[in-house]
């Protein structure tokens, strides 16, 4: 089958288009990353990121989180007592490091991830802007619907992008799994036997459908096949609505050993 989403994209506000559902390739370590939020480190982090992949360019470059870390080889520094190296964070000043590698050719779009309302806010006022963020990529699945700042977002023409659209790996070393495991959930069960697919293309689907792209992570072929179908069917508008009630506007993915860093995004209502 094909694994592509041709048919299926989304505009963005800067005249290119994105598609519905990409691969979701979490995994350490990152050729970038906040550690490289220092303007003068974002191109030249990006430059490594292309030789890597051998490209000339990316489609699009995010800002993956609003919290600096301490520049240098570590890509998580800890002092000698093991406390997190944050670095000073200075939002519009990476901001503008991306706009010129846009501007080189470097890179097609610009977005970001992981940003609160306020925290986008802060470069979508940034006075002299030149590229507004098209993407923000957060973590969207029925259990965390995002509904304030999906709206918020849409009237700024910026595209939610949902990473963890499956509920995450569940991984106890990062993962709040005290929420009960998104694909095991009856609705998404008993929505899949209807409409014959899994729990997880009805998650999936219910994402799409309402204007989110999917980043489903899988390194698994039939599994990635599998998110790929999703397309051949339709959620009727009460299923949208019923599975819109299962949020518990509970994260999994809540980066709570960063909680003291002045950028954490997750104390914000959105
Ligand atoms: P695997 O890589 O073994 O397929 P998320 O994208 O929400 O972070 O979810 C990723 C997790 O979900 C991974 O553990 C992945 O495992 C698993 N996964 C991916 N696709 C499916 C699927 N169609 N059905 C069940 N589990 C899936």
């Amino acid at each position: 089958m094909n694994l592509t989403a041709t048919n299926h994209r989304i505009p963005l506000s800067d005249g290119n288009s994105i598609p519905v559902i990409g691969l979701g390739t979490y995994s350490d370590p990152r050729p970038l990353w906040a550690t490289d939020h220092t303007p003068e480190m974002v191109r030249p982090a990006l430059e490594r990121t292309l030789k890597v992949l051998q490209l000339d360019y990316v489609d699009l470059y995010i800002i993956e989180i609003p919290m600096a870390f301490k520049p240098g080889k570590e890509f998580y520094p800890k002092d000698e007592n093991g406390q997190w190296l944050y670095h000073k964070t200075d939002l519009c000043a990476t901001w503008e490091a991306l706009e010129a590698c846009k501007d080189a050719g470097l890179v097609k779009s610009l977005g970001v991830s992981n940003f609160n309302r306020r925290q986008l806010e802060v470069i979508l006022n940034k006075p002299g802007l030149k590229y507004k963020p098209v993407t923000n990529q957060v973590e969207c699945h029925p259990y965390f619907t995002q509904p304030k700042l999906l709206k918020f977002c849409q009237q700024h023409d910026i595209v939610v992008v949902a990473y963890s659209p499956l509920g995450t790996c569940r991984n106890p070393m990062w993962v709040n799994v005290s929420s009960p495991s998104l694909l095991k959930d009856d609705l998404l069960n008993s929505l899949g036997k209807k409409h014959n697919k899994t729990a997880a293309q009805i998650g999936l689907r219910f994402n799409i459908q309402r204007g989110v792209v999917v980043i489903p992570k899988s390194f698994n072929l039939k599994r990635i096949k599998e998110n790929f179908q999703i397309f051949d069917f339709s959620l009727t508008e009460e299923e949208m609505k019923d599975i819109e009630t299962l949020n518990k506007n509970v994260r999994f993915v809540e980066l709570l050993m960063w909680k003291n860093h002045p950028e954490y995004p997750f104390y914000d209502e959105y």
